[in-house]
């Protein structure tokens, strides 16, 4: 905005020159600019491309002149005999300086015309990750239940108090209530115990608890295993919003 590129070729001072502008309404590039209308201060609402002509025409000290043809969506084109139609046509003849519409470069055009692409609107393509993550192994609770977990605490709880309860003829060691928490802690988490209880009402309370874990520890490491199989995706960008940020 501070430096003048080419002093000889685009002189400060344009004085309000005309640039005749042919258009074809095609939103979001041109919309509803009325035929024969002259540029203005930029607004957006009157399409990308218009807003782009009127920024340069404040900049340049230009003023831009809008008409359509009345043929609607007169684009042209440029073939290989060298036939040149449409908007095309009236640009080839020096009719118009400009015309606009949401237009391609192609070679054909490019070997008559000047194509300035200012923003590769329909090409601009964002390739963006995928955010991974495992949102189900947040917490122990979450895998196994809350449920699940309080009823295998209160099972412990209940089958430890009765076995040490019931145990007058069996070990010392589930006689006593610290070694048998021990036990039937390692019972539950399925492990192999030293001294298996042999008098009947302690073996009933034990083999409840070895049935439950036996089951719980199955659940537990299915779930577990699949959890941990099963990473789940997020869509990181998913509006315009996200993109821009
Ligand atoms: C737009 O205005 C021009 C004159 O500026 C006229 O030749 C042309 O026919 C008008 N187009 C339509 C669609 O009325
Ligand atoms: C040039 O090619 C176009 C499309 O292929 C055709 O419509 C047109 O008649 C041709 N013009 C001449 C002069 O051959």
């Amino acid at each position: 905005t501070k430096v003048n590129w080419y002093p000889p070729k685009i002189p400060n001072r344009f004085n309000q020159c005309t640039i005749k502008v042919r258009m074809v309404q095609w939103p979001p590039f041109v919309i509803n600019v009325p035929n024969g209308s002259w540029s203005g201060p930029p607004r957006s609402s009157r399409g990308i491309e218009i807003s782009l002509l009127d920024l340069v025409a404040e900049f340049a000290n230009v003023r831009m002149f809008y008409h359509h043809d009345q043929v609607p969506d007169n684009w042209g084109n440029v073939y290989g005999n060298g036939t040149i139609t449409g908007n095309l046509k009236y640009l080839y003849q020096e009719i118009d300086d400009i015309a606009i519409g949401a237009y391609a470069i192609s070679m054909k055009r490019c070997l008559v015309f000047d194509a300035v692409s200012y923003h590769k609107h329909e090409k601009l393509i964002f390739y963006v990750p995928f955010q991974t993550l495992n949102s189900k192994l947040t917490s122990l609770g979450e895998i196994m239940g809350f449920g699940a977990l309080v009823l295998t605490l209160f099972l412990y709880l209940v089958v430890t108090t009765m076995s040490w309860l019931v145990s007058r003829h069996d070990y010392t060691h589930y006689q006593k209530f610290d070694t048998c928490a021990f036990e039937t802690y390692q019972i539950l988490l399925g492990l192999s115990v030293s001294l298996q209880p042999r008098s009947t009402k302690v073996r009933f309370f034990i083999a409840m608890l070895i049935i439950y874990s036996f089951y719980v520890v199955t659940a537990y490491q299915t779930l577990l295993t699949s959890t941990l199989a099963n990473a789940s995706t997020k869509q990181e960008i998913s509006t315009i919003e996200d993109i821009l940020d």
